[in-house]
């Protein structure tokens, strides 16, 4: 059994995640760190907890960061691609549940010190609880398991960003929060753009899950609405990259994923902000900045029909 925290600015693609995790039999989901980002924290957290409610989680929903702790790109939330509830303009309903008092960084403190070398944390938002978690316990790195972050681009199978030509939104939300992840030490791996844009539900695709898939899968045909309409603007087809699905898909079956292993850096400041910079060459440059790091695991190719079969079959079943 794989003990989860999902770490979520819960959005469109953070709740098709939420439910592949609700839906492994793998998975023990032990808490929902909510921060800002798709929508703001009290948006993104009233998400979880509607979810919650909606699929009977046993999880415990943590608040978290309502903002980055260092520059960053970008204006406002992005509702032009998860609607302005963050939830594709679904009606909802108030949710009866309540998030716990402690703070999102905390409770990760607390559950890693809990649940020593046992938990995967999975972050598919802006890395802040993250970095804020490492500031209030510097040794996390040796308690926690496994990280796995939807994030970034590298620019490997021709991606590149998709906030701007070099970076990815979650970094981008937070590049200040991202460098200080990447380098902690933390057993990293990193699901770019450069995996999880191979990887598209076709509107066929979700038919097929609304089939099949219960009551999630009409949630996610429902939400998936907006979604689609936005990504049909952009490239003319109606499909979607499953973003922060790709996330849990690394957790259940890494042998999906090709990687490789680099020190990654993120720019905090300059046209480059939030462009994630690897080096797997440990080659001796003039700058310092790669040298002597601990290195992350980043994605560089996916079995993406793989990844999309899982996904069917998880929550078929
Ligand atoms: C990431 O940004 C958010 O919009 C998605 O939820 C995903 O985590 C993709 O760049
Ligand atoms: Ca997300």
């Amino acid at each position: 059994m794989k003990k989860v925290i999902f770490d979520t600015d819960i959005g469109i693609d953070d709740a098709m995640a939420l439910l592949f995790l609700h839906h492994s039999p793998e998975v023990e989901l032990v808490a929902i760190t909510t921060g800002f980002g798709n929508a703001s924290v009290n948006t993104t957290t009233r998400n979880a907890l509607y979810v919650k409610g909606l699929f009977n989680l046993n999880a415990a929903v943590y608040a978290g960061a309502s903002m980055p702790i260092g520059n960053y790109l970008g204006e406002g939330y992005p509702d032009f691609v998860h609607g302005k509830n963050g939830l594709g303009d679904i009606p909802l309903t108030t949710p009866v549940l309540k998030s716990e008092r402690t703070k999102a960084a905390q409770a990760i403190v607390e559950l890693a010190k809990a649940n020593p070398h046992e938990l995967s944390i999975v972050a598919v938002g802006r890395l802040t609880n993250l970095a804020l978690a490492l500031e209030l316990h510097p040794e996390l790195p040796l308690l926690v398991k496994e990280l796995i972050v939807m994030g970034g681009v590298f620019g490997y199978n021709g991606h590149r960003g998709n906030v701007s030509p070099v970076a990815e939104a979650n970094i981008a939300g937070d590049p200040t929060a991202a460098d200080i992840v990447f380098t902690s030490g933390i057993p990293t791996t990193i699901v770019g753009l450069d995996v999880t844009a191979e990887t598209v539900m076709s509107e066929a695709y979700i038919a097929q899950l609304r089939q099949r898939a219960g009551a999630s899968g009409e949630f996610i045909y429902q939400i998936s609405r907006f979604y689609l309409n936005f990504y049909e603007k952009i490239s003319g087809k109606a499909e979607c990259p499953i973003h922060d699905a790709s996330a849990v898909a690394y957790l259940l079956n890494p042998e999906l994923y090709r990687t490789e292993a680099a020190v990654v850096r993120v720019a905090t400041e300059g046209i480059g902000i939030g462009q994630t910079i690897h080096d797997s060459t440990r080659r001796t440059y003039a700058t310092k900045d790669w040298l002597n790091r601990p290195a992350c695991n980043i994605c560089v190719g996916v079995d993406a029909p793989g990844v999309l079969a899982m996904y069917m079959s998880t929550l078929s079943s």
